[in-house]
């Protein structure tokens, strides 16, 4: 193909290549996630990465903007329905619960993901097409301390991974029927100062009125200052399940912050919802969140199954070690590289090098017939910690020279070779 003719193709917008320096760090978190999930007793879940569409549209909510504007959907070639790019794991986790009947004798189930998810959002800082999730979901629990427990599983990923700086942000929502008669108040409030609202607030006044709380727009907020106040509606059920979730983080140290506004952009939440941001990010700041959801079961033709979770933005915990922890950043080093003198010598070095490994010893050879010189500046490049030179001398006394690279000692060995 002539060069004139190529075209000078990218990955496409809100989408990233990692490359091998920063795959070691995602190498770790998620070393760091599973291993904490492990010690909570939560078992990996792995669903497709793309689900017929009615999985998001139906749980997540028809007027939230991940359904309405954000989701990747096309038509399935020859069929007759829609798919969707997972925007995220709650709802695909729950179809698969339902299909496999993992929580139909009402067992507890704990499960936890890793994986990207997609949404068509502005890229900015932060914010990606294609980003990446870690999570947990338990089955069954209705209780307080399941709720403190899947709050205490995130903060301790968080800690482990050195992340101090978050806050953690916690409310509640209380049941669909405490929201219900919330929402006419609240709406009533603002329709009479309707004109004084953001584009996007009216808008919201209609079809999602909640979220107008979580506004960022400076006159909105003006307004929302004398609005009605949720946990005047809360039910006295609904305020003591949220105490207990609250005093269990305080017996064990968690800090938290109640924040009224704090009602999520996904619409299947009841009761506790939380969520933790970071001041070292910018404005696309959540760390994570999730909460109690106790209905999604039902519309995949499940039982009722009272249900909560989480997820941690995955990119943005990155951004935050590639800040404070730049150490994670550092590819493996090699524990020896041989040289070979000339071309002759090739065959005995790759069957050294793979009685080496073999023997968990991680080689590295020449496959280009370089010249001694690029050999060697290539193992000092790559920071190999052994250098060995294999010659026509070494093959016939079947004995070479393991040169320390940090001490630059030698030793004469003889395994491996011949
Ligand atoms: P979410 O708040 O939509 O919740 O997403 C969780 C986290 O994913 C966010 O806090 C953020 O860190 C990250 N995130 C979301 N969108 C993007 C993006 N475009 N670019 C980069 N990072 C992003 C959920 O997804 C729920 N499924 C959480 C949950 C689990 N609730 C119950 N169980």
């Amino acid at each position: 193909m002539e060069n004139t003719s190529q075209k000078n193709i990218q990955s496409p917008r809100g989408t990233r290549d990692l490359l091998p320096d920063q795959i070691v760090g995602w190498q770790f978190l998620e070393k760091v996630f599973s291993e904490v999930a492990q010690r909570f007793g939560y078992q990996e879940i792995r669903t497709p990465i793309f689900e017929h569409t009615e999985v998001f549209s139906r749980v997540i909510g028809e007027n939230t903007d991940v359904v309405s504007k954000e989701m990747y959907s096309f038509q399935d070639k020859g069929e007759k329905y829609s798919l969707t790019l997972r925007p995220e794991m709650t709802a695909g986790a729950v179809r698969a619960a339902v299909q496999h009947n993992l929580t139909a004798t009402g067992q507890l189930q704990r499960l936890w993901y890793i994986g990207p998810q997609f949404r068509y959002e502005r890229p900015q800082a932060g914010r990606f097409r294609q980003f990446y999730q870690c999570g947990a979901e338990c089955y069954n629990a209705s209780s307080p301390e399941s709720d403190a427990e899947l709050i205490m599983f995130a903060a301790m990923v968080l800690q482990e991974l050195g992340l101090s700086q978050y806050t953690l942000h916690i409310n509640t929502l209380g049941t669909a029927g405490c929201r219900e008669q919330y929402v006419q108040a609240l709406v009533q409030y603002l329709e009479e100062k309707k004109e004084l609202l953001s584009h996007d607030s009216q808008v919201r006044l209609t079809k999602n009125p909640l979220r107008i709380l979580d506004s960022k727009d400076r006159g909105d907020k003006a307004i929302l200052k004398d609005a009605p106040i949720l946990s005047d509606y809360l039910s006295e059920e609904s305020k003591q399940h949220f105490t207990k979730v609250l005093s269990i983080l305080e017996a064990n140290g968690y800090s938290y912050t109640i924040t009224q506004s704090l009602v999520r952009g996904l619409d299947y939440y009841s009761h506790t919802v939380f969520e933790f941001t970071s001041s070292d990010l910018g404005s696309q700041d959540a760390l994570g969140g999730g909460g109690r959801y106790d209905s999604m079961f039902e519309y995949f033709g499940g039982k009722h199954t009272p249900s909560v979770g989480f997820s941690l933005g995955m990119d943005r915990i990155i951004m935050i070690l590639q800040k404070i922890r730049p150490e994670i950043f550092t590819l493996p080093t090699i524990d020896c590289y041989i040289i070979a003198m000339d071309k002759t010598v090739g065959e005995v070095v790759q069957t050294m090098a793979m009685k080496m490994r073999q023997n968990n010893i991680s080689v590295i050879t020449d496959l280009q017939y370089r010249s001694l010189k690029a050999q060697m500046r290539e193992a000092n490049k790559i920071g190999a910690k052994t250098v060995i030179v294999i010659g026509e001398e070494e093959i016939k006394s079947k004995q070479y020279k393991v040169k320390n690279m940090e001490d630059g000692s030698e030793t004469l060995r003889s395994e491996f070779i011949g």
